[in-house]
């Protein structure tokens, strides 16, 4: 049996982050910079069967049999192989490794599934349907934080623009110009189960105030999608600048992702906002060809810790 190599991409969301694991729509977009890599290795030398995970990032160097079942990488091993209809495979090494920043709310979690579950079936000979994939990549999501909408297995599976409802089939959008964000790394992590969290029992202890937050967060992921088909970029601005305030508002920003927004807007971004859980992680900006220099440098200025740039160029049609 060959070795299998398989990837995924990050992602960032642009649009519609917490009001999207309640029903409201959110738009998000593949990070093809940074990426998360599984390959599988046949282990001639070992007792057949026999499955090794390793993945030095995260100090991870185990046989499959000892890892809990709540252990997100073995999971997506598991599931894959069930799917498969293969419980007991010929030996291999699994060897996962990312550039996608842990924690930093840019879909690495889906990506290492995405990469596992792609590998594994290749390498048993079965590759999976897109379908599939994304299937599995949203169960093992569940393990990383409970209610989880599937925007992030989704973006990163098909690894193209989406305008996503939850539990429905992902939606085209039309991008009509190219458009430039930065993604600036706070340098903190992003605590998306607990900020999940806190959304929840704050929308349970006052559904009425967050339901109004969520619509307001929907209706703006609902227009920056005619935003985007229009190409209208001072609006797609005002639209991020909109949603980072009810954001706020949700208690899912924090001191240091403001500074971050401010120093890019006061640079001449046309809109800044957090993208992902919230509290730490990224900051994106929303920046034309001649403000792109001066952004970056205020950005870093204001303590960020790397930048990497993404652009939309061109639609996709599903
Ligand atoms: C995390 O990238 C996005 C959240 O909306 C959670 C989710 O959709 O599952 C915060």
């Amino acid at each position: 049996m060959a070795v299998t190599v398989a990837s995924a991409p990050g992602k960032i969301i642009l649009f519609g982050e917490h009001a999207v694991v309640y029903g409201q729509p959110a738009i998000a977009v593949p990070v093809t910079a940074v990426q998360a890599k599984a390959r599988v290795q046949p282990d001639i030398s070992a007792p057949s069967s026999r499955i090794l995970v390793w993945a030095e990032q995260i100090g991870l160097d185990a046989a499959l049999d000892e890892l809990p079942i709540d252990n997100p990488l073995a999971a997506a091993v598991r599931a894959a192989l069930v799917a498969l209809g293969v419980p007991r495979p010929p030996a291999f090494r699994l060897h996962v490794s990312s550039t996608i920043p842990l924690a930093g709310g840019m879909g690495s979690g889906a990506a290492v599934s995405v990469a596992i579950v792609r590998a594994v079936s290749d390498f048993v000979g079965r590759p999976l349907a897109d379908e599939q994939v994304n299937q599995i990549a949203f169960e093992v999501e569940k393990l990383h934080h409970g209610t989880p909408s599937g925007i992030d297995n989704t973006v990163v599976t098909y690894a193209q623009p989406v305008y996503f409802v939850k539990g429905r089939p992902v939606e085209r959008l039309e991008v009509r110009r190219p458009l430039h964000w930065l993604i600036a790394d706070s340098g903190l992590p992003a605590p998306t189960a607990e900020t999940v969290g806190d959304v929840r029992r704050g929308w349970q202890a006052d559904p009425g105030r967050y339901e109004t937050l969520f619509s307001e967060i929907g209706l703006l992921a609902r227009q920056a999608r005619e935003a985007l088909a229009a190409g209208d970029m001072a609006e797609l601005g005002r639209l991020m600048n909109a949603n980072q305030a009810l954001l706020q508002q949700l208690d899912v920003s924090s001191a240091t992702l403001d500074a971050l927004t401010t120093a890019a807007l006061a640079a001449g971004a046309a809109g800044a906002k957090l993208s992902g859980g919230g509290r730490g992680g990224n900051v994106i900006a929303l920046v034309d060809e001649p403000q792109a220099a001066q952004v970056r440098e205020a950005l870093l200025a204001a303590g960020a810790k790397t930048i990497i740039d993404t652009r939309l160029t061109r639609p996709r049609v599903e």
